[in-house]
C-alpha cells in the first residue's frame, strides 16, 4: 500500500515524479503529494487530496521546477489519519528541510511522538510517518551533514515496517532510503536515478533495477561513479547486483481498451498460453518447471502441501487443493495467509508450503511464509512480480508471466495462477502415480484452454447485456460446486470490489443451510453449472431457488432443455473437464462484475478504499 518514488536528475523533477507516481497508483490513491527542492535550494511541498490528476493540476497552476534536480514523491492509502492534505506524504521536520515519503506501519509512534512533542517538534498530522521525520531532523541536529546517519539512528528508534525516501535542502544532492517490510527498488538511468516502491513506476525510463532488501540503506546520487551505495544498520557496505527488467512498456498502458481491468480480461487467451508456453512435455505426459529447485526424490517425498494466500490468490488455492489432491494424491490445507502465522500451524517433515501472491509483497502472506520457513518448510512461490519480497524469499517457485497486472481487481493473475497451480498438480502426480496417458490427456485439454476462454470473450456483449439489466440490484448470490465453488467466490469478490453491490460466494449445496432464507425475487442467484459429475445436483440447487421466485443467472454448458424453464439468463462456456472448468467459467463472472461497475460509473481501476499491493497487516 501507498507507492513512494524519488528520482534525481536533469529531467523536469516534478513530470517525472508525477508520470511514476501515476504508475504506482494502484498501490493507493486517497492523496498524493510530492517535495522537491528548488534553485534556492527550499523545499516545494505541494498535496493534494484524492487522484494525482488533482496534484498535477495544482502543480503546473502554480510551480515549474524545469531547472530542480531533486524530489521525492507518494501516492497514500491511509492507515493512520483520516483522508486530508495535511494527513498526505511527504511530510517536513519542523524547519522545512527534510521532507519524507513513508509506505509502512510505524507501530510505537504515540510513545515517540510525545517524546518528540516534549522536546518541543510541533507536528502537523495525525500520521504515524510524521515523527520519523522529526526523529531525523532530532538526530540531524546533532551530526549536521550527515542524512544517512540521521536516518540510521532514527530508524533504530522505530517499530514496524518501512519504505522510505528522504531529502534535505543540507544535502540537496542526495536521496536517502531504506527498507523494512515494504519494497523499495532503485531504478539506475543515463545520469539519473530513481527509487521506487516497485518496477512498474520507472518502466518507460530504465530497465536497470536494483532491487533492496530488508534492514538495507541506500544513498542514490547522480553523480556517475556515486549512484548508488548500500548500507547494512551498521554502516557496513552491502554489494548489490543489477537486474534488467524484460517487461515492455506497452504492457503498462491501456492501449486499445478503456480500462486495466477489461484490457487484462481481454489478455487471459494470451497470459495463459504464455504460463504454459515452454512448460509443457506432451511426449512425456509432464510438466517442466524450472524454479521449483526440488531434486525428483524431494518433491516425491512431499507427504503434506500447505497452501497459503490472501484473496483473489486464496481462492486460486482452493483450487490448487482440489487439483494436487486429485491428481497427485497428496493431503493439501489451505488457509488465509493473515490466519496461519497466528495459530499454530503444524510443519513436519517432508511438508511443503506453497505461498501464493500476484503482487509478491502482501504483507500478511510474506509473513505465513516466514514463519513457516522459521518451522523449517520448503517453500513454492506461485508470483507474478519477477523480483518481488516473495519471490526472493521463497526456496523455488513458479513465475505466472501473467504480465503486469494494473487494476486493482485481478483477473489474469487468478487465471494464470490456476493454470500454475495445474501444472504443479500434474507434475507432482507425474513423479508419482500418474499414468503417462492420464498425464498426456490433462496436458491436451490445458493447451486448449486459452481458445476457449477466447470463445468467452467472443459473448462478451451478451453478458454486457445482462449486466445493465442487473446493475441497480442490491444483492447477489454466487453458487457453485466442486471445482467451481472458489469460481463463485471470485465471482462475488469481483463484483464486491469494483461495484459496491453485496455478494455472497457460496458451495450450492450449503445454500439450503441458510443462505436460501435470503431468496425472494429481488435476489440474482449466479449458478456455475458446468456439465460434469455435480451437473444434476446443481440443476437440483437450481430448481429450489426457482422455487423461491430467486432470478437465475446460469454460466453452463449443459443441456439448456434442462434448465430453461427456471433461469432467467444464460451464459454459454465451452466444454472442458471438471479440473480446468473455472479457468474458463470465471471468465464471464469477471465481465459481469466488470460491466455492472462501468454501468453503475464506477472506476473500476481504482475501486474505492483498495489498494493493489496489500503491503500491511
Ligand atoms: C483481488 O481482486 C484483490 N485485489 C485482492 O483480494 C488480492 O487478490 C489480495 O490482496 C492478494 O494480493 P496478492 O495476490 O498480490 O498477494
Amino acid at each position: 500500500m501507498c507507492g513512494i518514488v524519488g528520482y534525481i536528475g536533469k529531467g523536469n523533477v516534478a513530470e517525472i515524479l508525477l508520470d511514476s507516481l501515476q504508475r504506482l497508483e494502484y498501490r493507493g490513491y486517497d492523496s498524493a503529494g510530492l517535495a522537491i527542492i528548488n534553485q534556492k535550494n527550499e523545499l516545494v511541498v505541494k498535496k493534494d487530496v484524492g487522484r494525482i490528476s488533482n496534484l498535477r493540476n495544482e502543480i503546473f497552476q502554480d510551480f515549474q521546477s524545469h531547472s530542480c534536480t531533486i524530489g521525492i514523491a507518494h501516492t497514500r492509502w491511509a492507515t493512520h489519519g483520516g483522508v486530508t492534505k495535511a494527513n498526505s506524504h511527504p511530510h517536513c521536520d519542523c524547519k522545512n528541510k527534510i521532507a519524507l515519503a513513508h509506505n509502512g506501519i510505524i507501530e510505537n509512534y504515540r510513545v515517540l511522538k510525545e517524546l518528540l512533542i516534549e522536546k518541543g517538534h510541533v507536528f502537523q498530522s495525525e500520521t504515524d510517518t510524521e515523527v520519523l521525520v522529526h526523529l531525523i531532523e532530532e538526530v540531524y541536529k546533532e551530526k549536521k551533514g550527515n542524512l544517512q546517519f540521521a536516518v540510521v539512528e532514527a530508524l533504530k528508534l522505530v517499530e514496524g515496517t518501512y519504505g522510505i525516501a528522504v531529502v534535505c535542502t543540507d544535502e540537496p544532492y542526495k536521496i536517502v532510503g531504506a527498507r523494512n517490510g515494504s519494497p523499495l527498488i532503485v531504478g539506475i538511468g543515463e545520469g539519473e536515478m530513481f527509487l521506487a516502491s516497485d518496477v512498474n513506476a520507472i518502466m518507460p525510463y530504465t530497465k536497470n533495477v536494483v532491487y533492496i532488501e530488508d534492514r538495507e540503506i541506500i544513498v542514490i546520487q547522480a553523480e556517475k561513479d556515486d549512484q548508488l551505495k548500500t548500507y547494512d544498520l551498521n554502516y557496513e557496505r552491502v554489494s548489490k547486483s543489477v537486474s534488467v527488467i524484460d517487461w515492455d512498456v506497452d504492457a503498462i498502458s491501456k492501449g486499445k481498451y478503456e480500462t486495466f481491468m477489461l484490457k487484462e480480461i481481454f489478455e487471459q487467451p494470451d497470459s495463459v498460453s504464455t504460463a504454459l508456453r515452454g512448460r509443457v512435455v506432451l511426449s512425456e505426459g509432464s510438466v517442466k518447471l524450472g524454479g521449483l529447485n526440488m531434486t525428483e526424490v524431494q518433491v516425491r517425498q512431499i507427504n503434506k502441501i500447505i497452501i497459503t494466500a490472501c484473496g483473489t490468490s486464496w481462492h486460486a488455492g482452493i483450487i490448487g487443493k482440489y487439483l494436487i489432491e486429485r491428481f497427485a494424491e497428496i493431503p493439501v490445507e489451505i488457509d488465509y495467509a493473515s490466519e496461519f502465522r497466528y495459530r499454530n500451524p503444524i510443519i513436519q517433515e517432508g511438508n511443503v508450503v506453497v505461498v501464493i501472491s500476484q503482487s509478491g509483497e502482501t504483507a500478511d502472506t510474506l509473513e505465513a511464509l516466514r514463519e513457516a520457513k522459521r518451522k523449517g518448510a520448503k517453500i513454492i512461490g506461485i508470483t507474478n512480480v519477477i523480483g518481488s519480497t516473495i519471490a526472493r524469499e521463497s526456496d523455488g517457485g513458479i513465475y505466472l508471466h501473467a504480465g503486469p497486472e494494473i487494476g486493482v481487481a485481478s483477473t489474469k493473475a487468478f487465471t494464470n495462477q490456476v493454470v500454475s497451480l495445474a501444472l504443479l498438480a500434474i507434475y507432482i502426480a507425474r513423479l508419482k502415480n500418474m499414468p503417462l496417458y492420464e498425464g498426456e490427456k490433462l496436458l491436451k485439454e490445458l493447451i486448449s484452454i486459452p481458445d476457449k476462454i477466447a470463445e468467452v470473450l467472443n459473448h462478451a456483449e451478451a453478458i454486457k447485456e445482462i449486466a445493465v439489466k442487473y446493475a441497480k440490484v442490491s444483492n447477489f448470490l454466487y453458487l457453485g460446486r466442486g471445482f467451481n465453488y472458489p469460481a463463485a467466490l471470485e465471482g462475488a469478490l469481483k463484483l464486491k470490489e469494483i461495484s459496491y453491490v453485496h455478494a455472497e460466494g457460496y458451495p450450492a449445496a450449503e445454500m439450503k443451510h441458510g443462505p436460501i432464507a435470503l431468496i425472494d425475487e429481488n435476489m440474482p442467484v449466479v449458478f456455475i453449472a458446468p456439465k460434469d459429475q455435480l451437473y444434476e445436483k446443481i440443476v437440483s440447487n437450481i430448481r429450489e431457488v426457482h422455487a423461491r421466485n430467486g432470478k437465475i443467472i446460469a454460466v453452463t454448458n449443459g443441456d439448456a432443455a434442462n434448465i430453461n424453464e427456471f433461469i432467467e439468463d444464460y451464459i454459454l462456456v465451452p466444454q472442458t473437464i471438471e479440473e480446468f472448468s473455472p479457468i474458463i467459467n470465471v471468465v464471464p463472472l469477471q465481465l459481469l462484475a466488470y460491466y455492472i461497475a462501468r454501468e453503475k460509473g464506477l472506476d473500476v481501476d481504482k475501486p474505492r478504499n483498495l489498494a493493489k499491493s496489500v503491503t500491511v497487516e
